[in-house]
């Protein structure tokens, strides 16, 4: 069973209306998360929400998360001010496996910008080739642009507006990407269902390791109730498919056993 701990609300960075990078005083998930790892949030709300981590900070002991408002859950968090008081779970969840990653490809969309960053972060520190492409709406939905920028060794995005990097989404920059760069890559993603689905049938073709991290809706978040189950394919059991609960088993799983 995993611990409950009660942290604090230490910082708070705006990045837009309705977004915003929180971070808390917790020296457990400080010292033991991985890039892909989640933690469950409390809110006003019986249930805790997800939230893919974004980055650690050892020497403060601190762990950051990027939150979008979707629904009451995420609009109570946001109104949350430095110094108030949340209860977490975590850091909950497998994780990127980076023990054989040679070179990095990351593709973050939507809210899985965040967790990719921590990826990127993570590429860093262990030295590994790492590139960057993210997909935005708009060049005013670029968040982290920055961080981002200084943190990877090429950092490239497109925007659907047209009005920052590449026009059109993740795929219109994928698919120019010359066969020749592509050698000894893995490619990590998280985002939207349909973009993680359309880059994983890209690196299949292509023949390079894929992974995505699923973000199915969840309820417990330790693999107890059964709420995020996915499809993945099992071939090697005898069976076309086994259920896998994206909390516990996942949320990160090879993109080829996936069924979308
Ligand atoms: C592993 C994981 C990591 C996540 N990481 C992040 C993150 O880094 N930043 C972030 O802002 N959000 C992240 N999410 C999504 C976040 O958990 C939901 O947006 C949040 O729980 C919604 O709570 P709510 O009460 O505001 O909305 P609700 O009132 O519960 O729902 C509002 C709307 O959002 C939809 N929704 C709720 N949960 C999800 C979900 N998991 N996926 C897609 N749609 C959903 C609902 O269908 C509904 O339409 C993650 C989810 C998972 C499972
Ligand atoms: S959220 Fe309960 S089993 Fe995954």
């Amino acid at each position: 069973m995993k611990e409950e701990y009660k942290i604090k609300l230490v910082s708070k960075e705006v990045l837009s209306p309705t977004c915003a990078v929180l971070t808390f005083y917790c020296p457990e998930i400080a010292e033991t998360a991985v890039p892909g790892q989640f933690v469950n949030l409390s809110c006003h709300f019986f249930l805790k929400r997800p939230f893919g981590i974004m980055c650690v900070d050892k020497n403060e002991k601190t762990f950051s998360v990027g939150v979008r408002q979707v629904g009451k859950g995420t609009e109570q968090i946001l109104e949350a001010q430095e110094g108030d008081t949340f209860t977490v779970l975590g850091p909950l969840g497998n994780g990127f496996p980076f023990d054989d990653v040679k070179k990095l490809l990351l593709v973050g969309g939507g809210t899985g910008i965040f967790p990719i960053y921590f990826a990127a972060e993570y590429a860093r520190e262990k030295n590994i080739p790492c590139h960057v492409v993210n997909g935005y709406r708009c060049k005013n939905d670029a968040f982290l642009y920055d961080r981002f920028s200084c943190v990877c060794g090429q950092f490239d995005v497109t925007t659907d507006a047209g009005d920052l990097g590449v026009h059109g989404n993740v795929m219109a920059y994928l698919s120019s990407v010359p066969d020749e760069e592509l050698t000894d890559t893995t490619v990590m993603v998280v985002g939207p269902g349909i973009m993680m689905r359309k880059v994983s049938e890209w690196a299949k073709a292509k023949g390079l390791t894929c992974y995505v991290s699923l973000e199915q809706r969840m309820a417990c978040g330790i693999g107890a109730c059964l709420v995020c189950v996915c499809k993945i394919k099992a071939e090697q059991e005898g069976k076309e498919f086994v259920h896998k609960r994206c909390c516990k088993d996942g949320p990160v799983f090879l993109a080829e056993e996936v069924i979308w």
